[in-house]
């Protein structure tokens, strides 16, 4: 089996927890309130995604040179903070259709659920191995919509256009990532220790993701 086939077998085991807390937000009949906040905790853990790579990828170059993961590591982040520049940026412009301003979305403060599932990703790259990050981002990247989802959401809930311009982008733009990830993953010579630490750090990011937005809906 290869390394990326087995880190989604076990991002399988938490990802049912997510799909659920997704489907209970999508079904609720309060959709039209709660998907702007839906979308105000995504600008709240995509802000991360940049300054996290970054953190990331100066770690991976800190590596010994003999550590065969140092430059993979450090280009393929390089290249992935290129493709997720500004997404935060363009959220907080989106919420501003429904009249949010800039500073309202920004005064909000992140639940300690969302601090600790984005956080803990930070312990991982500073104390064990950068590596880690892969599987928190094979999760943020794993439930790309499709056109349907989109004009479906966009029905139900009456809310203008321009409110799901980033979030129907990065469905758009997700399986390519997801691809380009796991043929990253598949090429590199990873441990059975780092193959564990991806999983790990993948199924808490996807514990703590669903657990945010169950309490949209609770
Ligand atoms: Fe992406």
């Amino acid at each position: 089996m290869q390394s990326s086939e087995r880190l989604r077998f076990r991002m399988a085991m938490t990802n049912a927890h997510l799909g659920e807390a997704l489907q209970t937000l999508w079904r609720s009949p309060d959709l039209a309130q709660l998907f702007p906040e839906y979308l105000i905790l995504l600008h709240q853990i995509i802000r991360a995604s940049v300054p996290m790579m970054e953190v990331a990828r100066s770690e991976a170059l800190k590596l010994s040179p003999s550590d065969p993961l140092r430059q993979p590591l450090a280009d393929y982040l390089a290249q992935h903070i290129d493709e997720e520049k500004d997404h935060d940026e363009w959220t907080l412009e989106d919420l501003g259709a429904i009249g949010l301003s800039r500073q309202q979305i920004l005064d909000r403060i992140p639940l300690p659920t969302t601090a600790a599932f984005v956080g803990s990703q930070y312990y991982w790259i500073f104390h064990h191995h950068p590596v880690g990050l892969l599987g928190y981002i094979s999760v943020l990247e794993s439930d790309p919509g499709t056109t349907d989802v989109y004009d479906d959401l966009e029905r139900r809930t009456g809310l203008p256009k321009p409110l799901f311009r980033t979030y129907r982008m990065h469905g758009e733009l997700d399986p390519q990532h997801v691809k380009e990830l796991d043929d990253f993953i598949d090429s590199l010579p990873l441990s059975e220790n780092q193959m564990s630490l991806m999983g790990i750090s993948a199924m808490s990011a996807s514990i703590g993701l669903a657990e945010c937005v169950s309490r949209l809906t609770s």
